[in-house]
């Protein structure tokens, strides 16, 4: 039986976390990993509680994990559509949220490009918020289920070398997962063109590599971060053309790494663009194996929320 216990009322980033609650999530999603292998996969953890989806940027994976989260541990769920909402009619966030907040659902999940939008909710919400990507800011649930498929492959969450490679500038999810295994005390090699990699990330702990077969030697874990063209990455770097000859990876190049690495991506991918289209294919590969994570890792941020929960 743990002895770890979980003190957050909201999951806004990983830096709020302990070693032990990062932990927790990750034995508590092992749990959650069984559910999903049964013919039922749902459990009565939070029957008569409400999750409203609060995504104001586009999503495939976290929204819809969110969603099949949420619905296997019994929860009620709201998708709310920013597109059809009365934000087009000017409609404030923060009157969004308050509206919501009086049909007093328990957990909101926010999406929204402003970096502290999910913090700026716990300031007037009486919900439970949990961020699902704010701007640059951060990614928890990413670096969670990122962590969850690294203990799967290594047995261990420590004594690792992880390259993190590409838009790392634009990237919540290089940063979370920076935090997360700083705190584990992991080496973390940040990979990519010097507009994108500035060498002040290294205050943060990492080591900043400009050639990618010097970031990658050795690395037990490769993950691969999308360009962000919706962020203007491109505007970084002369053409994708030359980006791909610098910093795509490529079996030549992944095989610099150790034999016993994997290669990951939160995705979307760009194929071709910063990662070889059957490398991304391979057995070497896990970024299926991450998308099926996320909803346990998910459900066990959700199920851990439940005694802070709002009456
Ligand atoms: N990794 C990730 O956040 O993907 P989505 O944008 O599809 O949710």
């Amino acid at each position: 039986m743990s002895k770890k216990v979980f003190k957050q009322s909201h999951l806004l980033g990983i830096e709020h976390l302990s070693v032990d609650e990062i932990e927790l999530i990750l034995e508590t999603a092992d749990s959650f990993v069984e559910v999903s292998t049964r013919d039922i996969k749902k459990v009565p953890a939070l029957k008569g509680k409400t999750v409203v989806n609060l995504f104001f940027e586009s999503s495939t994976r976290t929204r819809s994990s969110f969603e099949i989260a949420a619905k296997r541990l019994s929860a009620d769920l709201i998708n709310f559509n920013a597109s059809v909402s009365s934000l087009k009619k000017g409609e404030s966030l923060k009157d969004t949220v308050l509206t919501l907040e009086a049909m007093n659902p328990h957990i909101i999940v926010i999406r929204h490009s402003a970096s502290g939008s999910p913090k700026y909710l716990t300031t007037f919400a009486r919900s439970s918020i949990v961020n699902a990507g704010d701007g640059f800011h951060a990614h928890p649930t990413q670096a969670l289920l990122d962590a969850l498929t690294i203990k799967q492959h290594f047995n261990t969450l420590r004594g690792l070398k992880i390259a993190i490679v590409g838009d790392i500038l634009h990237s919540r999810v290089a940063r979370s997962n920076l935090v997360l295994h700083r705190k584990m005390e992991n080496e973390i090699a940040l990979i990519g063109p010097p507009s994108l990699v500035p060498r002040e990330f290294e205050a943060m702990g990492a080591k900043v590599y400009h050639n990618l077969k010097k970031g990658v030697e050795g690395a037990d874990i490769v993950m691969m971060l999308r360009v962000q063209q919706e962020r203007g990455a491109s505007n970084y770097f002369p053409s994708i053309r030359e980006y791909r000859k610098l910093y795509e990876i490529t079996p030549e190049v992944f095989s610099l790494a150790k034999p016993s690495a994997i290669l990951m991506h939160p995705g979307p991918m760009n194929r071709d663009v910063e990662i070889d289209t059957t490398l991304a294919d391979s057995d070497k590969s896990v970024i299926l194996e991450q998308v099926t994570n996320g909803i346990a890792v998910r459900m066990a941020v959700l199920y851990l929320l439940l005694p802070k929960l709002r009456g």
